[in-house]
């Protein structure tokens, strides 16, 4: 029972160790030429039902996973290109892409999983074939260069995590093998100029600064050209990043307001793409791009982009994901979210808003639509309601405990 326990420790242990790990090349091609990809090394984290308990397993990537050219594709002008690797009975690893012409991500990555495979999932109470997707990755470069990230890097998909390592890819590839020119992942870039950041965060609690509070709201809008109001903005923004500090020689975690009465707005409007830029004195620009889709008349942010030089910053700190799915709403409404949101950009960035509505697309008469708000406003408008329904109950209760007891002791009065 402990050798087998043991054994079990060192099979986790071993693929968490890259050389462990089997890396697979995968490639998917339209007639001779190829369009995406992929040298990489995988494992998943799965977690799944008994009939007792609950039972997380890691299962790589085989190397015996193959393409499916019957659900992969180089794409069309109305379809995304797909890079299905399928391994053992019916489990599969999903990536779809996304450009804008000058930038390429993954727009999608999804993981299918069989638990009728024993060898897998032993003793699983449920034979389903499970997907779970997760459509904010992170996973970017520009077109032309082949992605490369060696650090191993994970993904949650929702209950699953997938973690990819020693990984080159390359999706709207111009020749028929990865281009020279690469777009390093962060983790990467991190690893090679600050080699002490590990050791450095983990051992040593810097004396960090009192955050910064609550952001100020600002109001941003976009002019088309002919000077009517095309977008409308309104939000508290706060960067919550990682960068390389020049006077604490190491990478810090640092969260930074931004101030609306410094910062200026620019940007454009396209039928079915707006884009709001927002300045901050020459040293911050973040940018957001929201798109519309004219089938379904829905629009969400597709994209952010930051470009930041602070003068604490060893580097310009540039990042940017163009296949995010935030602040969904209708077109001919507007988006708000009072409560406090975060809008994970990389893991080295995220944003968090406050007292956010946004309107990038129909906006008439310099004013905000009718807002569609967010989950966690409608569930805080909830809390009151419950509570008022619980006293009310509670008064209900009362009165029926009183009116029986009087009827009881008007019964004992007739009895005597
Ligand atoms: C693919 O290559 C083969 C051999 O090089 C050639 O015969 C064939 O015509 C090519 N097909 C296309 C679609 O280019
Ligand atoms: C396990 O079972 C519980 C209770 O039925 C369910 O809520 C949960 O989603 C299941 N977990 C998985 C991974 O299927
Ligand atoms: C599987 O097990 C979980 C508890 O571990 C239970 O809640 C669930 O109902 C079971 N599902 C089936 C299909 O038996
Ligand atoms: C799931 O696995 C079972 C047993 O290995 C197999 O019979 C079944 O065909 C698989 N399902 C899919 C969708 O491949
Ligand atoms: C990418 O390369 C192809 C072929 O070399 C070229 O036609 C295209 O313009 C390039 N795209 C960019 C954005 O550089
Ligand atoms: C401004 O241009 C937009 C489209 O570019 C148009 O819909 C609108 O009517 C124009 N407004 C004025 C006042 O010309
Ligand atoms: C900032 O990001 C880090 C890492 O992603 C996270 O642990 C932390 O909770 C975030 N802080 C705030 C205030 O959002
Ligand atoms: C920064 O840290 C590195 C590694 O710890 C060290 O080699 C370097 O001298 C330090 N630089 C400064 C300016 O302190
Ligand atoms: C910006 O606003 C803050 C507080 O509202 C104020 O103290 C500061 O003077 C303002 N700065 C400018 C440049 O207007
Ligand atoms: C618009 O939404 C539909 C339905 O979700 C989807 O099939 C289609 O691909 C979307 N179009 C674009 C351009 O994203
Ligand atoms: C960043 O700022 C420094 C001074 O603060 C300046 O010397 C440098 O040129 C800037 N870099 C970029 C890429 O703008």
């Amino acid at each position: 029972m402990k050798l087998a326990r043991a054994f079990a420790a060192l099979v986790i242990a071993c693929l968490a160790v890259l050389g462990c790990i089997q890396a697979v090349t995968l490639e998917v091609k339209e007639g001779n030429s190829t369009c995406i990809k992929a040298e990489l090394s995988a494992s998943f984290s799965i977690t799944y039902n008994t009939s007792s308990s609950t039972r997380t397993v890691q299962v790589p990537l085989p190397d015996s996973a193959t393409v499916d050219s019957g659900s992969s594709s180089c794409g069309t002008d109305d379809s995304s290109p797909w890079l299905v690797a399928a391994f053992g009975p019916g489990h599969a690893l999903r990536l779809s892409f996304a450009t804008d012409g000058s930038q390429y991500s993954v727009a999608t990555l999804a993981l299918q999983y069989n638990l009728s495979d024993s060898s897998y999932f032993p003793d699983a109470n449920s034979s389903e074939v499970v997907t779970v997707v997760s459509t904010s990755v992170g996973i970017w470069a520009t077109i032309n260069t082949t992605y490369r990230c060696m650090s191993p890097t994970t993904f949650r998909v929702d209950g699953a995590t997938v973690t990819f390592s020693a990984m080159r890819l390359e999706a709207y590839m111009p020749g028929n093998d990865l281009s020279p020119t690469e777009s390093v992942c962060m983790a990467d870039k991190a690893s090679t100029t600050a080699p002490t950041t590990t050791a450095a965060t983990t051992t040593t609690a810097a004396p960090s600064p009192a955050p910064p509070g609550t952001p100020e709201r600002g109001t941003y809008s976009v002019n088309n050209g002919n000077g009517t109001v095309c977008l409308l903005a309104q939000m508290g923004l706060q960067f919550n990043i990682s960068y390389v500090s020049k006077s604490q020689n190491k990478t810090v975690q640092d969260l930074v307001n931004l101030t609306p009465n410094l910062t200026s707005s620019s940007g454009s409007c396209e039928a079915s793409r707006a884009t709001l830029v927002l300045t901050q004195e020459q040293t911050t620009t973040l940018s957001f791009t929201f798109t519309l889709n004219s089938t379904t008349s829905r629009y969400h942010l597709s994209g952010i982009a930051l470009l930041a030089n602070w003068s604490d910053m060893t580097a310009p700190f540039s990042v940017s994901n163009i296949g995010l799915d935030y602040l969904r709403s209708t077109l001919g409404r507007s988006y708000m979210c009072n409560a406090e949101q975060t809008l994970v950009v990389e893991p080295t960035l995220s944003l968090n808003t406050f007292r956010l509505q946004v309107q990038p697309f129909g906006v008439t008469t310099n004013q905000f639509a009718t807002a569609e708000e967010c989950q966690m406003d409608q569930d805080q408008m909830l809390i009151p309601i419950i509570v008022g329904a619980a006293l009310a109950g509670l008064v209900l209760i009362v009165l029926i405990a009183y009116l029986i007891g009087r009827k009881r002791s008007h019964a004992g009065y007739q009895t005597i």
